[in-house]
């Protein structure tokens, strides 16, 4: 039977360890501060935010909720960023995506200050990572490195296929692996012959965004499926193709009208040594490491 590598158990385990950190840190004076800009009334990105703010107070950081409107220009923005930066009760900024369209997205995340940089899409974040040097690292990649080690599952040596090459997941979570001395291939949708890559992991991680990519004969008996993908199945077709007479999901699909696939076609997972299952896997740890990170740029940037 694979192992199913429990997200929540370990992200529960993560926020425990920050919450320690933070108390040590309050005692000393300091109160690790995030700053969460959420830009108009995009609804998902108000159940993110709304979580992120939230995981603040259980762990007791200070967080802001700043809400600019959806008006917003990108000279304000650009502002706004200047003066989270300079603020010293605020040790991490977070500007929530997907931006306005007539907000330069790439410009304000590089306005960002890179030791303030919790979310490590700064290309200075970036360029530490790649370096080797202690980095604010993206917070699903450095998930995905907590899941396996944790989990005690090995990394070094072990030959991990990456399938996607977006700058938030596929790549860091790539040097990330390699910083840890697996032996990494990325694939894209240029690549060729992908099925007999992804049969030669022993840790295939897969950051697509098309449900069930990954299918059975595409990973090879006894490796680890790592699953970042998160995609919502709302027809009843789409639902069989992958659930079909699966009674859990039956009933939340009949209760919410959709539910969630990884990029892994879960037929796969029963093949495999250890997977993240979605939901329940990956996922939930982004939040938790963007409070580690959060304290950890508190820290670095007193240079503690
Ligand atoms: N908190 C979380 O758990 C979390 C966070 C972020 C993302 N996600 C999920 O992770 C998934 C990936 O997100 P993302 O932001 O990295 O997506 P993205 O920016 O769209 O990147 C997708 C990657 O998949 C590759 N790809 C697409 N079709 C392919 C194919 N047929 N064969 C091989 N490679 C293919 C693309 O290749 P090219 O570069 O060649 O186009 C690209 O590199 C999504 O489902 C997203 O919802 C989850």
């Amino acid at each position: 039977m694979p192992k199913i590598l429990d997200g929540a158990a370990i992200a529960d385990a993560i926020k425990q360890e920050v919450a320690e950190e933070v108390r040590t840190l309050v005692a000393h004076g300091i109160r690790p501060g995030l700053a969460a800009v959420l830009v108009g009334n995009v609804a998902a990105s108000e159940i993110y935010v709304r979580s992120k703010v939230q995981a603040c107070a259980e762990l007791g950081l200070y967080s802001d909720l700043i809400t600019p409107p959806d008006t917003v220009t990108t000279e304000d923005m650009l502002d706004l960023i200047a003066a989270l930066n300079a603020r010293d009760d605020i040790d991490g900024i977070l500007v929530q995506l997907p931006l306005p369209p007539q907000v330069d997205a790439k410009s304000l995340l590089d306005a960002i200050a890179p030791s303030k940089d919790v979310d490590g899409f700064h290309p200075i974040s970036a360029g530490r990572l790649l370096a080797g040097r202690p980095a604010l690292a993206p917070c699903t990649p450095a998930g995905v490195i907590e899941i396996l080690k944790r989990s005690n599952l090995p990394i070094a040596s072990q030959h991990a296929v990456v399938v996607g090459r977006s700058d938030i997941v596929g790549k860091p979570v790539a040097m990330l692996l390699l910083n840890n001395n697996a032996t990494v291939t990325i694939c894209h949708s240029k690549t060729r012959n992908l099925a007999e890559l992804t049969r030669q992991a022993d840790i295939l991680v897969a950051a697509i965004g098309r449900p069930g990519f990954i299918t059975p004969e595409m990973v090879k008996p006894g490796s680890t499926l790592i699953d970042v993908g998160i995609n919502r199945l709302n027809t009843r077709e789409e639902f069989d193709r992958f659930f079909a007479g699966n009674e859990k999901r039956e009933a939340a699909f009949a209760k919410r009208g959709s539910v969630i696939v990884g990029d892994i076609h879960p037929k796969a997972f029963e093949l495999s040594g250890a997977y993240t299952p979605v939901p329940g896997g990956v996922g939930l740890l982004t939040i938790a490491m963007l409070m580690a990170n959060t304290v950890s740029a508190a820290k670095l940037r007193r240079g503690l």
